[in-house]
């Protein structure tokens, strides 16, 4: 394992719900890695920031509407006392936030660690969001009803780019995303299954052929599967190598 930095990678999460934290991140490779002192979590209870006598969070939306906002008093407070380091980035998980990608992951894992809020109800409060300058990231083109499943996405994404982390190093730069194109399939014992084999190239020994392999596939899965991300690949490419990018080699 590669020692862990001196300064370990941090997430601090502001949710109504702490209890959901560290869930699925205990387990596993996120759970030994935090267990072993490689990142750390603080889950923060935004209800902790309220002020009244019932401790409200929400309120009806301005205008008119169904649902309930989160008050920007009460989570620009809780934000506040969360004392971040200004070099930390303060992310709101939000279905119109930037998407995630496995780049945008990177950086986040070669930073300190976010600030993370979690919204619920309807959303929170705009003035909030622009006062305190969050950074709104989307998983996806879907709705969930709170940010928290996001947020555990977002960390166990990170965290597993850590260093020590991950067994081998190899694991974490050669899959989906870490060269803009989708894995190749993988294949393991028992050699029949089914009646079907595993592809003869794989159990041949020859690392260039079986490379290659892997590398034709990974390019006619991508083409196939998302053509933004095979059009992107081929920019690259093409700015990288100053030719034209090669069609997939399963192209006619
Ligand atoms: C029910 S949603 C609010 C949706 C909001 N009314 C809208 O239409 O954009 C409640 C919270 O879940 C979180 N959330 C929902 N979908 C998400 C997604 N795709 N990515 C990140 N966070 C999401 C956000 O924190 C959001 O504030």
């Amino acid at each position: 394992m590669t020692a862990s930095p001196a300064a370990p990678w941090r997430a601090t999460v502001l949710t109504l719900f702490p209890e959901m934290f560290p869930g699925p991140l205990g387990v596993s490779l996120a759970g030994r890695a935090l267990t072993g002192g490689i990142w750390s979590l603080e889950a923060r209870d935004i209800r902790a920031s309220a002020t009244d006598k019932h401790r409200s969070v929400d309120d009806t939306p301005a205008g008119g509407g169904p649902g309930m906002v989160l008050r920007a008093d009460v989570l620009a407070a809780a934000i506040d006392a969360a004392d971040v380091a200004p070099e930390r980035p303060r992310l709101l998980m939000s279905p119109r936030g930037r998407p995630l990608t496995q780049a945008a992951v990177r950086d986040l894992a070669a930073g300190p660690g976010p600030l993370i809020v979690c919204g619920r109800f309807e959303g929170i409060d705009q003035r909030v969001i622009d006062a305190r300058e969050l950074i709104e990231v989307s998983i996806g083109d879907y709705v969930l009803s709170g940010g928290e499943i996001a947020a555990l996405v977002l960390i166990d994404a990170c965290v597993r780019l850590l260093p020590g982390v991950m067994g081998k190093l190899e694991s974490g730069t050669d899959e989906s995303f870490s060269d803009g194109l989708l894995e190749y399939p993988q294949y393991t014992r028992p050699q029949l299954f089914e009646g079907r084999t595993i592809p003869d190239v794989l159990t041949s020994g020859d690392h260039a052929k079986v490379a290659a392999w892997r590398r034709s596939q990974s390019e006619a899965l991508t083409q196939a599967r998302r053509p933004d991300l095979w059009a992107e690949w081929q920019t690259r490419e093409q700015s990288r190598t100053g030719q034209k990018a090669p069609k997939s080699t399963t192209d006619g």
